[in-house]
């Protein structure tokens, strides 16, 4: 049967990317960013997961104000990446596991809740900065695994709320783990922690909510649920809602995590960087 070995996250802020293209890991702005990511990788190396599941949230690529699924899941055999106007090199595609989407999708409708299938996706920076920081050299990496993308509305309110995210991963959780094939599967959730982009609070961040969320994250995820959307827009600044994300990673983990690595860093551009690695607990 299929195995989840463990969450990651982190934030997926373009200009990460643009340092990645630049070979500025070891900058003196960049540093305590990268830093955290080497020991990521020596996980990755010791457990080498077949597939990734890539929560993120889609920024205008995918989808637009037009057509906005709240939940939407990749089923296709690979995702192609575009130019959206950030200076990020394009990627080539993403090789995807459309048998393995389709059977998250149909447990997950049983389960009653309500997914965009989306047999072709266009994946933004939410998706591919993330995949660059945990598997650097991408098509070169020998462990870069298969992908999932799954991208909820952080966008157009109304969002989700942080107790149907975290309820999502437990859902998509259940549906992986009834998958027959023995595959290891890491979920990624990617995108927060505070910030906002625009408007009269732009460059707005809040360390005090963040080491907050990552603490709580860990020990007590529902308690987290009782945030409203509101709180979080006030907390986190608007686009602080990427911590949905955060939460949906969360659910498929199951009851009790090891946090093997914890890092926070600010400012990175306008954003609090957060990125964890927490390994899933055999019942
Ligand atoms: C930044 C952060 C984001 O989450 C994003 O999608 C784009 C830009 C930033 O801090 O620059
Ligand atoms: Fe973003």
């Amino acid at each position: 049967m299929a195995k989840i070995i463990g969450g990651l996250t982190t934030s997926h802020i373009p200009a990460v990317g643009n340092a990645i293209a630049r070979d500025m890991q070891q900058d003196d702005y960049w540093k305590p960013f990268f830093d955290a990511y080497p020991p990521i990788h020596e996980w990755l190396d010791k457990h080498k997961p077949d597939v990734a599941i890539n929560i993120y949230n889609d920024h205008g690529l995918g989808f637009f104000l037009d057509q906005m699924p709240t939940f939407a899941i990749g089923a296709a055999h690979e995702y192609i990446n575009e130019d959206e106007g950030w200076g990020i090199p394009v990627m080539p595609p993403f090789k995807g596991d459309a048998r393995l989407s389709w059977h998250i999708i149909e447990g997950m409708v049983n389960d009653e809740f309500d997914i965009t299938s989306c047999q072709e996706l266009a994946v933004d920076h939410g998706f591919t900065v993330p995949m660059q920081l945990f598997w650097p050299g991408l098509g070169k990496n020998p462990n870069l695994p298969r992908a999932i993308p799954i991208s909820a509305n952080t966008v157009q309110h109304p969002i989700p709320t942080l107790k149907r995210a975290l309820d999502f991963g437990k859902s998509l959780g259940r549906a992986i783990r009834s998958y027959p094939e023995d595959i290891k599967v890491v979920i990624l959730g990617t995108g927060g922690l505070s910030h906002q982009l625009d408007g009269e609070r732009a460059g707005f961040i809040n360390r005090e909510f963040d080491e907050m969320c990552m603490e709580k994250i860990v020990t007590d995820p529902e308690a987290l649920t009782k945030i409203s959307r509101h709180e979080l827009v006030e907390k986190a600044g608007a686009q602080g809602t990427e911590f949905l994300m955060w939460m949906m990673m969360r659910g498929a983990l199951g009851d009790k995590v090891n946090p093997l690595l914890k890092n926070y860093h600010i400012p990175i551009s306008n954003t609090g960087a957060g990125t964890m690695l927490l390994e899933c607990i055999d019942d």
